[in-house]
């Protein structure tokens, strides 16, 4: 077959997001009940070997030239250093990334750098402790702040932050989280929530619009479109007027408008669930099975061709906004984010 993965519409997934993990360590009040969720078993999910055949057939024979380990909590996953490792010691190198909420960070930044990581993105969704607690469950803030400080001393840059707002919680913090990440040498992005919450309680009315959060920021910060091809990428980019960047790059804001200005026309994502199953969409309603292929035995061109016809499947959108819209069986906290 074909080195690529091309879906019906002509789009081609390059970047492949990898949960290791669907467990967390916090829980956050739009994710996860305080009580957590029932976890995959152990023996589900793919062990580090074959995480690392199956980023060897996605990057070696499909064209997949980024890869980003997700969760739950990727930290949680004994193994990511091994896996990063691995995987940053293909011959056609990708790109490698975390997204992770930084608990334990502190300790690991220097080692994943070692390994080979290129860089990281954190949540975030307020710098007020008792807001941290309220919306995370846990009284964690200093651990975070002390996990992004790290990272960034280790190289794993750009890093950047990633905050879900909410009305009545964290809505009025977007000029001071930004202020705060302009200072730190941090990529700031405001996302705005999905239906992906494992209670299923998403109201397309209680969500923080890209309108809402660009004209607040407005009111302190001078933006302008960026210039930069944006590609595939979830985030639309503003540079932010009179600032600049450690380095000595531009300043810039991302905002991810996930529901009000979907971007699924350019997508260039697949996603392989802690239990090796390829899903081509973050709201995709089936699932590919590549473990059993896996574990049967199967070569890494039938492992390859199984993925090119998941991908074949891929709806040309989310369909939030469709008459008929059922959330994915799947929470966030299983499908990696
Ligand atoms: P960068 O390459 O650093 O820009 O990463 P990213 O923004 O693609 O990934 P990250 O894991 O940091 O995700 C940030 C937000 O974008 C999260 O809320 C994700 O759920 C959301 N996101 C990531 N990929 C997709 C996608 O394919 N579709 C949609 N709608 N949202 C996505
Ligand atoms: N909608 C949008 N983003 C979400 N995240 C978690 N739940 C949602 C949701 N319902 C974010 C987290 C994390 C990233 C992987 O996804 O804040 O940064
Ligand atoms: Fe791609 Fe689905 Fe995300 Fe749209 S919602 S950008 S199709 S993964």
């Amino acid at each position: 077959g074909e080195n690529r993965l091309v879906d019906r519409f002509g789009r081609v997934a390059t970047d492949l997001r990898i949960s290791l993990t669907d467990r967390c360590n916090l829980r956050c009040t739009y994710c996860m009940p305080a009580e957590g969720l029932e976890w995959m078993p152990t023996e589900e999910a793919l062990t580090d070997d074959e995480v690392v055949r199956l980023v060897r057939v996605a990057v070696g024979h499909l064209g997949v030239r980024e890869i980003r380990f997700t969760g739950g909590e990727p930290l949680l996953r004994r193994g990511l250093e091994d896996i990063v490792a691995a995987t940053a010691a293909l011959p056609q190198r990708p790109e490698t990334s975390v997204t992770t909420n930084a608990l334990g960070l502190a300790r690991r930044a220097r080692g994943l750098a070692a390994a080979g990581l290129d860089r990281v993105n954190v949540s975030l969704d307020t710098l007020r402790p008792e807001r941290f607690a309220e919306i995370t469950r846990r009284d964690r803030l200093g651990d975070v702040l002390d996990g992004l400080a790290a990272a960034r001393d280790a190289g794993l840059t750009p890093v950047k932050i990633n905050t879900v707002l909410m009305p009545g919680l964290n809505d009025d913090e977007a000029p001071d989280l930004l202020a705060w990440a302009l200072a730190e040498g941090f990529e700031l992005r405001i996302i705005e929530q999905m239906p992906l919450d494992a209670g299923h309680s998403w109201q397309r009315d209680r969500m923080v619009t890209a309108d809402q959060v660009l004209g607040s920021l407005r009111e302190h910060f001078t933006l302008t479109p960026d210039p930069a091809e944006r590609g595939g990428a979830p985030a639309e980019r503003f540079l932010v007027d009179g600032y600049g960047r450690p380095d000595g790059g531009p300043a810039r804001v991302g905002i991810i408008a996930s529901v009000t200005r979907p971007f699924c026309g350019n997508c260039d994502r697949t996603r392989l669930t802690a239990d090796g199953q390829v899903r081509t969409c973050l709201f995709a309603r089936t699932e590919n099975d590549l473990r059993g292929l896996l574990r049967g035995g199967g070569t890494d061109d039938e492992l390859a061709d199984a993925w090119r016809v998941a991908m074949w499947g891929k709806k040309p959108g989310h369909g939030i906004d469709d008459p008929g819209f059922l959330q994915p069986d799947r929470p966030m906290s299983a499908i990696g984010g």
